[in-house]
């Protein structure tokens, strides 16, 4: 009987979400319409200029440090730096290295002449690991002068303008993780309790617009963070993500939520992604993931993931007030 209740409310649900997208869908022509005719208008009106202006001023004066994790892909790595050098608020660029041979000549000639291109002065460091372990990318960065640390896989690429958005969004919550791929993890009715887990990828964070996670894959957080993972979450979880070599961001978010108690927040931002490996970001490994979301929560005794459904967007350039 519950099991039929409980079927019956979830279809429920499921229908309003589905109208609710129909309505959006209605509303984002009509919205477009708008759109296009307020673009006219605000030309016509000579408002883009002082937009404009307005954009230079909002210009963060203490930059971040771009903390980069790669592996056997050097070009990939050097086309991710040529691009981020090119961004106004980065100050220094730290590349996660854990190939067994050291970073070529060539390579860092190549990465000190981009760098330097428009004139300004980015620190660039190798962190040379001997071992190959995914909590490589957390390691702790003793002599980083920012707070910000912006982590990022070498095989995907954001424009500029969805850099520098997402870190005035870090600025205004510095110990929330801020960043553009959000995941979220379910209550599993089908175990008949509360205590265990599922983890969704993509599709069920645009389906609910719901999400609980940021991946570190493209995500914004304070440098305090690094050290806490190295030196305060407990050590099994490290093990654990040596030994799987997965979940090393779910394993950051849970410790992020655990210390704020709060959820991160997703910012819109345009991705383009680079490498070869397009998929895997938008789902498949999700039983090995959910295994990861069980066993942290198992080691923190409680669930710390909190869910929120707040987005963050740039209103200069969405159509919609
Ligand atoms: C979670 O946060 C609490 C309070 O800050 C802390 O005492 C505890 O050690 C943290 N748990 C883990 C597993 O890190």
């Amino acid at each position: 009987m519950t099991m039929r209740t409980s079927l019956f409310s979830h279809r429920t649900i499921r229908q309003g979400v589905g109208s609710v997208k129909i309505k959006l869908l209605l509303a984002f022509c009509i919205g477009f319409t708008l759109f296009v005719l307020a673009g006219r208008a605000a030309s016509f009106m000579g408002w883009r200029k002082h937009a404009a202006s307005l954009n230079r001023s909002s210009l963060p004066e203490k930059g971040y440090a771009l903390l980069i994790n790669t592996w056997k892909r050097n070009d990939l790595l050097k086309q991710s730096i040529s691009h981020y050098a090119s961004c106004p608020g980065l100050a220094s660029i730290h590349i996660v290295w854990s190939e067994p041979d050291p970073p070529s000549e060539s390579l860092k000639k190549f990465l000190n002449h981009v760098i330097h291109l428009n004139g300004r002065k980015i620190e660039l460091k190798f962190d040379i690991n001997k071992e190959d372990s995914l909590n490589n990318r957390f390691k702790e960065i003793t002599d980083l002068k920012m707070d910000a640390v912006f982590s990022i896989d070498d095989d995907v690429i954001f424009p500029c303008t969805s850099v520098e958005f997402a870190f005035t969004v870090w600025q205004s919550a510095p110990d929330t993780m801020v960043g553009y791929i959000p995941r979220i993890h379910w209550v599993d009715k089908s175990k008949g309790n509360q205590d265990t887990y599922i983890y969704s990828g993509w599709w069920s964070v645009w389906w609910t617009g719901t999400y609980s996670m940021i991946l570190s894959k493209a995500a914004f957080f304070h440098k305090k963070y690094l050290s806490m993972y190295t030196y305060e979450m407990p050590s099994s979880i490290r093990e654990y993500v040596t030994k799987n070599r997965n979940c090393e961001d779910i394993a950051m978010s849970f410790l992020v939520a655990n210390a704020t108690g709060a959820p991160p927040i997703w910012v819109k931002g345009k991705i383009f992604e680079i490498g070869s490996t397009g998929i895997s970001s938008l789902g498949g490994h999700s039983e090995r993931r959910t295994h990861c979301v069980n066993w942290f929560a198992s080691k923190y005794g409680r669930m710390p993931l909190v869910s929120t459904s707040v987005k963050a967007v740039d209103s200069r350039s969405s159509w919609f007030w």
